[in-house]
């Protein structure tokens, strides 16, 4: 069977979400985000998305890219499963790329989570990892360190938790956090205290999976205890009876080993995952 690319329509609407769900599979089936995705990228510059389709019309695959700021990005790739490793992929980030030559761009990037091999397959190499770790909580006992309390930090905390962090940009890094979860999650912002306080962390229910707790910040005062001040905030989501707790990575005086030896593994939920940022010097 043969195939072509052509620049994708709205009328592809239903075929994009419909590959999007066949071949992401467990890893990420997201008909809204997806749906609102194809939308908002329809409604603006569309150079950048392709589909490719069969013989007989059919469409088997997608690509969502854009050429912005001298880069061209791959958002979303995907190849109905039927119709995987015939080379389909490669036409579509051959079709970006093109786009991007025209445009006088010569560097393509990508994050993924799965597709590390297909890119490498197309002369992208790895250029940064983002590790994401994961605790499941659901069976395992979780406890507060000994010796350490943990309070929910009000509005009339926030003078002492300045007095903590002291450098601004800090302060504003934690503001951001704390605003962000205190409609919502006002009860994942927590201060540790052992008579003084020792730090504070802040977490966040994922937006689309409401069993995921996410830390979205996190200081200590001395950094051998940041693991201590995370193992609070963890007790909090258990008490809370959700089922993961994840953690983005780099978090300053936390180390993978140290989350490994407590039972940590790398991410691979359809939310939360280690990326891998691929990219492609063209020309
Ligand atoms: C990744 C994907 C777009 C590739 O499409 P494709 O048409 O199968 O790609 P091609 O035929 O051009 O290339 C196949 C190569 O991709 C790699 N590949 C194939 N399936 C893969 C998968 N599920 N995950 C990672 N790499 C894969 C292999 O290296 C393969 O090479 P090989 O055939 O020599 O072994 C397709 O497998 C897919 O839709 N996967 C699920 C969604 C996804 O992971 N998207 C990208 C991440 S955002």
């Amino acid at each position: 069977m043969g195939y072509r690319i052509r620049q994708m329509r709205p009328s592809d609407a239903v075929a994009v979400v419909r590959i999007a769900n066949q071949a992401f599979l467990e890893t990420a089936r997201l008909t809204s985000l997806m749906g609102r995705r194809f939308v908002q990228r329809m409604k603006g510059d569309r150079d950048c998305l392709f589909v490719a389709e069969s013989d007989d019309g059919e469409v088997v695959g997608f690509v969502i890219g854009s050429c912005k700021g001298g880069r061209a990005t791959i958002g979303w790739i995907a190849v109905h499963p039927g119709h995987q490793g015939r080379g389909i992929g490669g036409m579509l980030l051959e079709a970006v790329e093109g786009k991007a030559m025209e445009r006088g761009i010569r560097v393509v990037e990508t994050g993924t989570p799965f597709a590390r091999t297909f890119y490498e397959k197309y002369g992208y190499r790895c250029v940064e990892v983002r590790r994401s770790m994961l605790l499941e909580l659901v069976g395992r006992e979780i406890s507060i360190p000994q010796g350490l309390g943990i309070r929910v930090i009000t509005l009339h905390d926030l003078d002492e938790v300045m007095d903590l962090i002291g450098d601004e940009g800090e302060w504003l890094r934690f503001l951001d956090a704390y605003f962000s979860a205190y409609g919502r999650d006002a009860e994942k912002a927590i201060v540790v205290s052992s008579g003084e306080l020792v730090g504070v962390a802040i977490g966040e229910t994922d937006e689309v999976c409401g069993e995921l707790v996410r830390l979205s910040y996190l200081f200590a005062r001395d950094e051998g205890r940041a693991m201590d001040v995370l193992s609070c905030l963890v007790y909090v989501a258990s008490a809370r009876g959700c089922r993961w707790f994840g953690v983005e990575l780099p978090v300053k005086g936390v180390t993978e080993e140290e989350l490994e030896s407590q039972g940590w593994e790398d991410a691979k939920l359809p939310f939360l995952w280690t990326r891998y940022r691929m990219r492609r010097e063209l020309g």
